[in-house]
């Protein structure tokens, strides 16, 4: 096997606002019920970001505590991605907002915007700096307040998303070109705007200059994520030259615990391998697979060289899945 530079994530963060918002508290003002919220969904509860804190602050909590992880300064970081959807700005993007709060020198920042789908969008494009030796210490950050874009009088979305952060640091290490190589070693991303209308946000500057709010069929894109979902894990499991049940975890992205348990057994994952945090966290779009992430490093069930599928689904739709060895 030749030599490969590959992504090798040193270090994880996650940080949640400190407000929770049960959904007996959701119930007093939405027509709605837990019971209902438990069963359909899984969730609890979400955490919400205070009027006047912006994305950005979240972002920049998670990179704190991902630099921290790597033994990393905001000094030795010269390539920032943020994936959201809920930016402080039209712009600029967050992730140079990040950079000025962090304090990091001059270097590559920019958005991706692939809403839930966006930390996997965002990993891809930071292997592609990484692994090419053309970033040495990028942070990868999934940052959202989902609760912004709310319309509280619908109550087939507003009781299902959350605010918070999660961040990766990734740094170039030289690998065997095998499968036990530590790092990114696989990628399956996919699109289909065709599917627009199924979820997406009626506003927007060059439409109303308006922010909107979230629009869902709900019952359709549940359809199309448990289908669509494991099509990608097979692929990115295939582009890794690795077994689907190989994986040690399995580090979906956080909609719903009927998706989560749904895309499992299709995909014959045992559920004891699943990462969930959707009943404490609900929805936190690009932020919620770096969220399970640091929950399973911390909680000491995700170890360092374990082998993990991510995958996630989104507004677009956009859709994929990756594969990580820590
Ligand atoms: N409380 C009480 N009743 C409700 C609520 C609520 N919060 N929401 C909907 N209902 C009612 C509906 O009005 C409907 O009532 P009706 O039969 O009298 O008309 C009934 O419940 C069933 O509605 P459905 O939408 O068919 O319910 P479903 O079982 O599909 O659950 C849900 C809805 C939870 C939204 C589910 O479809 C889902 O999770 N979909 C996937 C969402 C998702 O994964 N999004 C991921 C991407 S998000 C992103 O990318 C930003």
């Amino acid at each position: 096997m030749s030599k490969v530079l590959r992504s090798v994530v040193t270090g994880v963060g996650g940080y949640l606002p400190d407000r929770i918002v049960t959904n007996d508290e959701l119930s007093k003002t939405v027509d709605t019920s837990d019971e209902w919220i438990r069963e359909r969904t899984g969730i609890h509860q979400r955490h919400q970001a205070a009027d006047g804190t912006p994305v950005s602050d979240l972002a920049v909590e998670a990179a704190k505590m991902a630099l921290a992880a790597a033994g990393r300064t905001p000094q030795d970081v010269d390539f920032i991605v943020v994936a959201t959807t809920t930016p402080d700005l039209t712009f600029p993007a967050v992730a140079t907002i990040v950079q000025r709060k962090l304090g990091c020198p001059v270097g590559v920042a920019f958005d991706v915007q692939a809403v839930c789908s966006g930390f996997v969008y965002a990993l891809s494009v930071a292997d592609g700096f990484v692994a090419r030796n053309r970033a040495r210490c990028a942070l990868v950050i999934g940052a959202e307040t989902m609760t912004r874009l709310m319309d509280w009088t619908d109550r087939g979305t507003c009781v299902l998303f959350g605010d918070g952060a999660g961040a990766v640091v990734l740094e170039p290490v030289e690998g065997e070109g095998a499968i036990s190589d530590r790092g990114l070693l696989g990628f399956a991303l996919r699109a289909d705007g065709t599917k627009q209308d199924l979820l997406y946000v009626d506003g927007g500057v060059s439409t109303n200059r308006q922010t909107g709010y979230l629009r869902m069929q709900g019952n359709q894109v549940f359809r199309h994520a448990v289908v669509n979902i494991s099509e990608a894990v097979r692929a990115a499991a295939a582009d890794a030259g690795i077994a689907v049940d190989s994986a040690d975890w399995f580090i979906p992205h956080q909609a719903n615990q009927r998706i989560l348990q749904g895309v499992a057994h299709r995909l014959g994952i045992d559920e004891a391998k699943v990462i969930s945090t959707v009943a404490e966290h609900a929805n936190t779009s690009a932020a919620s697979i770096p969220l399970a992430l640091h929950q399973g490093v911390q909680d000491g069930r995700i170890k360092p060289g374990q082998l993990l599928l991510m995958e996630a689904m989104g507004g677009g739709l956009t859709w994929g899945a990756c594969v990580l060895r820590l």
